[in-house]
């Protein structure tokens, strides 16, 4: 029999829940309101259907491979220099291809924990080993741990800025001074996908770090403030020698035709990104004022979801909101089985979340 490479056994396959269709079918539901997957709730900019229209003349040939158009927007945006990105089909490819370019078995890979679990597959399919650090008391990266943690094996070190599942940050100067201590042999990845949303005036934007020319890769993504999770785009910020070895193992056509055109459209509609973050801000203080009269506490959040405590009977509550048509997302696979994540919605999913939590946590008493 063919014996596939033996430690890829040992990895747990991504297992994809049902889908929101299912659910509603299953459970008879006229509708059902998705808060799961940190998703835009106001979709993508109007502008993406008509970008896409256009382009569907072309999907016969292959697309560009260089993501040239999309690179030009993206270069100007940030007024960086083309060679300072690489594209990929989400930044969840990034993250696979980031482990396959720098990873050797043996190698060390620094992480809080929570974060976001994608990591953790790259560092196992590459043999590498895994350092986990465990977040603070108030669910914060601890960066003076994680530097412990560094050694001479050390290559990579993720952090998630803000975090998920906590939505958390890593402050400015806490960056700063942990940059400043990173031994030459490590490349910092700060995956930053949530980057549009954070108000907050210590939040660190981690291009000032790559415009000084510093070890420090970052990853960003249209899947969340840009609302284009379905077509599956993401990219890496960093200085050209550090995407030279990402370039050599990604495939040519990583990102689809379609994706690149919807790249470049949502990158003009910034009055929809405005739109988006400022409904999120509404939202979380909606959830925030409304979890406090509950009785319920949350961890404080920047991003565009929080993580509420539930308690002990979770895993219930979680049902009954399902049966009710809101679908959130457990804390259990996370290492926090007594919360729930939540992503915020338009203020009516808003509204219909929050009283059908109150009715389930009312029907378990
Ligand atoms: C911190 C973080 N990084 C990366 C991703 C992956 O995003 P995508 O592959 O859709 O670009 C996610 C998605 O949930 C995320 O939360």
């Amino acid at each position: 029999m063919v014996r596939p490479r033996a430690h890829v056994l040992q990895m747990e396959p991504y297992r994809p829940g049902k889908t929101p269709e299912q659910i509603q079918h299953e459970l008879g539901l006229n509708e059902l309101i998705k808060l799961s997957a940190n998703e835009n709730p106001l979709g993508a900019s109007p502008r993406v259907a008509e970008a896409i229209q256009e382009a569907l003349c072309h999907i016969h040939r292959y697309p560009d491979g260089a993501c040239q158009l999309l690179r030009e927007a993206v270069s100007d945006f940030y007024q960086l220099p083309q060679d300072h990105f690489v594209f990929g089909n989400g930044s969840d490819e990034l993250i696979h291809l980031i482990g396959l370019a720098y990873l050797e078995a043996g190698d060390e890979v620094v992480m809080g924990h929570p974060s976001f679990v994608r990591y953790e597959a790259s560092v196992q399919l590459n043999q590498a080993v895994l350092k986990r650090v465990p977040l603070t008391n108030d669910y914060r990266h601890d960066l003076p741990a994680m530097l412990a943690e560094v050694s001479e094996r050390t290559k990579l070190v993720y952090i998630a800025n803000p975090n998920n599942p906590t939505g958390t940050i890593v402050y400015r100067h806490e960056l700063e001074h942990f940059i400043d201590l990173l031994p030459d042999h490590v490349l910092l990845v700060l995956d930053e996908a949530y980057y549009e949303y954070v108000d907050h005036p210590d939040y660190p934007n981690g291009l000032d770090w790559v415009r000084r020319g510093a070890q420090v890769l970052v990853l960003r993504t249209f899947s969340k403030a840009y609302g284009l999770a379905g077509l599956r785009l993401g990219y890496a910020v960093a200085r050209p020698d550090l995407l030279d070895p990402i370039e050599r193992v990604r495939e040519p056509y990583n990102v689809n035709l379609l994706a690149q055109v919807a790249g470049v459209a949502v990158l003009r509609d910034q009055a929809h990104v405005a739109r988006t973050r400022e409904l999120n801000r509404q939202s979380l203080e909606a959830f925030q004022q409304a979890c406090e009269q509950m009785g319920l506490r949350v961890v404080p959040s920047y991003a565009n979801f929080l993580l509420i405590e539930i308690g002990a009977h979770c895993a219930q509550v979680r049902q009954r909101l399902l049966q009710m048509g809101v679908m959130v997302r457990s804390g259990e696979g996370f290492g926090l089985p007594h919360f729930l994540r939540v992503n915020t919605g338009t203020p009516e999913q808003n509204e219909k979340f929050l009283r059908a939590l109150q009715q389930a946590l009312a029907s378990l008493k």
